[in-house]
């Protein structure tokens, strides 16, 4: 046959354009788009028709936390990651995310010293379950040592395609000092590799939070006044001043605040490489979520807790979707970090945790409210059932790889704030971009994978409430419980086969493939702003 599967009556969409026309997939690929094929062209082939709706390239979700433990869990603080590659694949499939990209972390114990090492470990996590989609890994780094950056970096790049790096400016037991941040961000530099920034001031953070504590105020919803907008307003301007003086680009991960959004913008508007991401949780969330179940008899808050927290209220949100609209924002990833609720090695493990627990071996940590309040070592007022303890040890990052896309199809999309191209280029084709998978990945051309997510016609959709046993990933809970989705991928192809269909998973682990990516692809930065008088171009000589 000419083609393995054709789709029909789709309305095509890409970064630049929506076609009218169908598409012939052969040897899992992309071979043709064409206003209609003749009969013959049809023979041997599945037909599957999109009935008029959007047709797309599939979700490419650049930030998600799997198969992270209790050592290296996302905020470095405890908390394991609920979701292997299995489950948090099948997640990503059946929210429409056919590729993920997810972090080996490597930790301060020397053992960890070895950047290829850590990979090595963390591919082993990904090999023994398998993936539904196709995933690739960043490597954060938490040390500085010349030795591993001039020797290891090349070979991740080469031997492993593993062009991004994380780097973390909070967080005790991740943060870098100034002069690491720009130890990284050189050897980043010299080998065409990515670097993404936790931007959030630590010390500030460290300050705010015993202030706070001082005061009695431990209850999980005070997380968020202990990360103020200015935490991240003061953090990206760093950022960006490091970034400039060794002309290395960088790309922000969760950017939660318009002063953080302005602070990226005005960058831009000088010339300078700075991208940034932001994430269903800040468009969706706000610190009356925090609040919302801070009750007496309803402690759910920790639930929400993540770093940078949602904003303060939804003005922010309409700002944050300008941002999406006029390209502040490169791309709009998950930040997927999957905590459960009601678990000793999830949400509650940071008050598990706790120091007291630590230094004093008769400790026993409080299991009920009422003994908390009797804790003197604890002086928690709000610790029931350990879930919702000081918000100090409590976990940061919520799950989400499942409902990325349709909750910005919902919001964006639907309510007229981004186009459809729009929505492409943030989900898709600017991840590709990013992180050196384009254009294998992220567009609808001849030759591309055939990864596609077809969406259902508008007008048969029925909106529907989300719940959390909707959801595939292993975490107990949706932050998003309850709020409407206006439509979810109907089909999913992954490489050219049909893997999720109507709600029902027809792909199977060991689908996915690992991913060998290339360096970013988008601009380096403006000629001229390379003056030596200025900043260190010299570096480079
Ligand atoms: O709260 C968050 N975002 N935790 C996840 C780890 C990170 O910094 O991305
Ligand atoms: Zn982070
Ligand atoms: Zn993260
Ligand atoms: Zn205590």
């Amino acid at each position: 046959p000419r083609f393995d599967t054709v789709i029909k009556n789709g309305k095509v969409v890409t970064a630049s354009d929506i076609t009218d026309c169908w598409i012939g997939i052969k040897d899992e690929k992309i071979h043709s788009l064409a206003a209609q094929f003749d009969e013959e062209d049809l023979i041997g082939a599945k037909i599957i028709d999109a009935e008029g709706a959007y047709v797309m390239p599939g979700g490419i979700d650049g930030h998600v936390h799997l198969c992270q433990d209790l050592k290296t869990g996302p905020h470095g603080l405890g908390g394991e990651c609920a979701d292997d590659f299995a489950t948090g694949s099948l997640s990503s499939l059946c929210g429409g995310t056919t590729t993920i990209l997810t972090f080996a972390t490597q930790t301060r114990s020397i053992e960890d010293k070895s950047l290829l090492g850590v990979v090595e470990r963390y591919n082993a996590r990904a090999e023994k379950t398998g993936s539904y989609v196709d995933y690739g890994y960043h490597i954060i780094i938490v040390r500085d040592d010349e030795d591993m950056l001039e020797e290891e970096l090349p070979r991740l790049r080469d031997e492993w395609g593993v062009t991004s790096c994380k780097v973390f400016m909070t967080y005790e037991s991740q943060r870098l000092k100034d002069r690491e941040l720009l130890d990284v961000m050189v050897a980043a530099r010299k080998n065409g590799i990515t670097t993404m920034v936790h931007a959030e001031n630590g010390d500030m953070i460290e300050w705010l939070t015993d202030k706070l504590e001082s005061k009695g105020m431990f209850a999980p919803y005070y997380h968020a006044l202990s990360r103020p907008p200015l935490v991240e307003g003061e953090a990206t301007n760093r950022a960006i001043a490091m970034s400039e003086l060794v002309q290395n680009p960088i790309l922000f991960v969760h950017v939660g605040s318009t002063l953080g959004m302005d602070n990226v913008r005005k960058a831009q508007t000088q010339g300078l490489p700075i991208y940034a991401e932001t994430c269903p949780q800040y468009l969706n969330l706000t610190w009356d979520d925090l609040r919302k179940f801070h009750s007496p008899t309803c402690f759910e808050n920790s639930k929400m807790i993540c770093s940078p927290p949602p904003p303060p209220d939804s003005s922010d949100r309409e700002a944050l979707y300008v941002g999406l609209h006029n390209g502040t924002f490169t791309i709009f990833s998950s930040d997927h970090c999957p905590f459960r609720y009601d678990s000793p090695t999830g949400k509650p493990s940071g008050i598990l945790e706790h120091p007291d627990s630590m230094e004093d071996e008769s400790f026993v940590a409080p299991t009920t409210l009422e003994e908390a309040h009797q804790c003197d070592k604890h002086a928690l007022a709000d610790l029931t059932d350990r879930k919702d303890g000081a918000f100090r040890f409590i976990p940061n990052g919520i799950p989400g790889v499942e409902t990325r896309m349709p909750l910005l199809y919902t919001g964006g999309l639907l309510e007229g704030r981004i186009t459809a191209q729009k929505f492409v280029e943030l989900t898709s084709t600017n991840p590709a971009k990013l992180y050196g998978l384009y254009p294998r990945k992220g567009t609808i051309q001849p030759g591309s994978d055939a990864d596609l997510v077809i969406w259902h016609p508008q007008d048969k959709f029925k909106p529907f409430q989300l719940t959390n046993s909707q959801l595939h990933h292993n975490v107990d809970y949706t932050p998003y419980e309850g709020q409407t989705i206006s439509n979810w991928p109907r089909y999913v192809f992954i490489r050219g086969q049909l893997s999720y269909s109507e709600g029902e998973v027809l792909g199977r682990l060991r689908d996915g493939k690992y991913l060998k990516r290339g360096s970013s692809a988008l601009s380096k930065g403006l000629p001229g702003k390379k003056d030596p008088r200025k900043v260190a171009s010299w570096l480079y000589d």
